[in-house]
């Protein structure tokens, strides 16, 4: 059977010639709801060709070729793919024996071509494009070239996808030739309701490279625990952690960075502002806004001891310009999230110095403090920066009509996002879409075609409005997620949005999806990830015994060399 697929640049429609998924998902009937396919990528790259016609791998004599330029990035990341290609926990027995080759039977080189030398971070700019093809003259060699490190890592991830195994490694002819749809393609991490371990989060960028995502949104530090430790103010984390053994170190924050790097993965850190703040307040007395007032209002309305951070005192503008640039200076991203969601004004209308404050700044409304608030922020934080930054702010900030500079992005998260996107990109700013894809959502059965059919050009405005739109992010917040059932939770649910964010607009077809959706989570078991079932009943044959802790590092396979 020959299943050729072509997605080229500008046609209408994704031409799929033969598929291989199982029948519609029903519910009664033996076996598994849903077939799976055999060696193809997800996601699905932008020019795909796969033939029917299939070569034996080498497993035992591969070699990584690195033929053109290198670096510590190309290096790990050959390694890492030397062992995830080839993982051979729990293989089909196969009848007890394993079909080897004879040198010069099988494919037994990946040639590497990297036309030019590697970046050190990887940035918004970044060139993922690459080119992959695996023919039956190539026995030789397959080969995989891009003209940035970026692309390569891409197209290694691609190659350890479609080899496959049936009792040996195989791999079909294949031509590929891919690039991203959008730039930003990102999840959210929540470390504040629930502390993650530093390991937690090394597998999850480990995950977010199998899905090709390039942004990791570190929302480290909120309410319910302030789990970073600055340099500058240790008591932050001192008195605003859930315990001395939850925080991130100035030195795991470095590895979590250097970790991402070598992922070709950003790193965004959100501290977010003016609100979300109760954590911060635990250590400096006076940022936050007592909630007192003497009013009368207190014998009917149950009111916190804070509110939101104190705009009227000038200490805290003091102490935000310190802790900034400390924040600036750690995270090299030109790219930082400020927050600014869900304000509750409560207490500032509670506190009469505010109001004192606001009638001196003539200022009529708790918009247009805020307003005031962020315009500070800003201007405070370009002092700070020797670089050029760029700043991230959720929508509240916009739909509360803060002027904002024109390269501010706004990032959507409410429901409706077809109205805001238009509104945000007609402003001039650039925006992110998170609203389709709040996977700390859950419900029974089948969920993920909603993430898959959420597409961030859907939405009323012209060619340039839909330029603005940078991306979209997975969000993962924390309430009920920690290290027990975080994986599981975003995985392969969130494949749906790596598809949506990485493929054409043209890959649509949701059965097909589906097919190489079973395959992933299968390969993911197989890699040591507890990805969860999605489509109901199935089986992976391939799997390892236990995910938690030592999940990873099993039996034969590390995927980062230290731990
Ligand atoms: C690879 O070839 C085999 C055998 O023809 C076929 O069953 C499978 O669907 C093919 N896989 C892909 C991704 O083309
Ligand atoms: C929190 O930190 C401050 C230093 O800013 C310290 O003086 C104070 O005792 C600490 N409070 C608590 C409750 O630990
Ligand atoms: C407030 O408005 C008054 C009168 O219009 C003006 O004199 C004063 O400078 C304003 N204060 C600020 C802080 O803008």
């Amino acid at each position: 059977m020959l299943a050729t697929l072509a997605v080229a640049i500008g046609l209408a429609a994704l031409r799929v010639q033969a598929h291989y998924f199982g029948p519609v998902f029903r519910n009664n009937g033996f076996g598994a709801t849903h077939g799976a396919s055999r060696g193809a990528p997800l996601p699905l790259p932008a020019v795909y060709e796969s033939s029917g016609a299939v070569l034996r791998v080498d497993a035992a004599r591969f070699r990584f070729g690195i033929e053109g330029n290198t670096c510590d990035i190309l290096e790990e990341a050959v390694r890492r793919y030397e062992a995830l290609t080839f993982e051979p926990a729990k293989l089909k027995a196969c009848g007890g024996t394993r079909r080897d080759c004879d040198p010069g039977e099988c494919l037994s080189q990946l040639r590497i071509r990297l036309r030019s030398p590697c970046e050190k971070w990887p940035s918004m700019h970044m060139d993922e494009q690459y080119t992959l093809k695996v023919s039956t003259e190539s026995k030789g060699g397959a080969t995989l070239s891009a003209s940035s490190i970026w692309g390569i890592l891409r197209g290694l991830e691609t190659f350890s996808q479609i080899v496959y195994y049936d009792c040996q490694f195989l791999v079909n002819t294949t031509s590929i030739s891919d690039w991203p749809r959008y730039a930003w393609r990102g999840l959210l991490l929540d470390t504040s309701r629930h502390f993650l371990p530093k390991t937690t989060i090394f597998e999850t960028l480990d995950l977010m490279a199998m899905h090709k995502l390039n942004v990791f949104h570190w929302h480290i530090v909120d309410d319910h625990s302030f789990p970073y430790e600055s340099a500058r103010f240790p008591f932050l984390s001192k008195n605003g952690s859930y315990a001395p053994d939850r925080v991130y170190r100035r030195k795991d924050v470095k590895e979590i960075l250097e970790y991402a790097r070598l992922r070709g993965i950003r790193v965004v850190p959100e501290f977010d502002t003016p609100g979300h703040m109760q954590s911060w307040g635990r250590a400096l007395p006076g940022l936050l806004t007592a909630c007192r007032g003497a009013s009368v209002w207190k014998m009917f309305l149950d009111l916190p001891e804070y509110g939101p951070i104190d705009p009227s005192r000038e200490e805290n503008y003091a102490f935000l310009r310190k802790f900034f640039g400390e924040v600036l200076e750690t995270f090299p991203d030109r790219f930082l999230h400020l927050g600014g969601d869900e304000v509750d004004f409560l207490c500032w209308k509670m506190n009469g110095d505010i109001w004192d404050f606001m009638t001196r700044q003539n200022i009529s409304s708790f918009e247009g403090l805020q307003a005031y608030y962020m315009n500070r922020l800003v201007k405070l934080l370009d002092g700070v920066s020797s670089e050029k930054k760029n700043y991230l702010v959720w929508q509240d900030v916009f739909d509360n009509e803060v002027r904002l500079s024109p390269d501010a992005v706004v990032h959507v998260w409410k429901g409706n996002w077809e109205t805001e996107l238009a509104k945000v990109t007609n402003a001039g700013n650039a925006a992110l879409l998170s609203s389709c894809w709040y996977l700390d959502y859950i419900s029974y059965g089948t969920d993920w075609e909603n993430y898959y059919k959420c597409d961030p050009e859907n939405f009323p405005g012209n060619t340039a409005q839909k330029m603005l739109v940078l991306g979209g992010e997975v969000c993962l917040w924390g309430e009920f997620v920690d290290e027990t059932n975080l994986h599981s939770r975003l995985w392969p649910r969130g494949s749906a949005a790596a598809e949506r964010l990485w493929s054409p607009r043209e890959a649509q077809d949701a059965d097909f999806f589906a097919s190489r959706m079973n395959e992933h989570r299968c390969r993911l078991r197989r890699r040591g990830f507890p990805a969860q079932p999605i489509n109901g009943p199935d089986s992976c044959d391939q799997r390892k015994k236990s995910f938690l802790y030592d999940s990873i590092c099993g039996t034969n396979l590390c995927l980062s060399p230290k731990r």
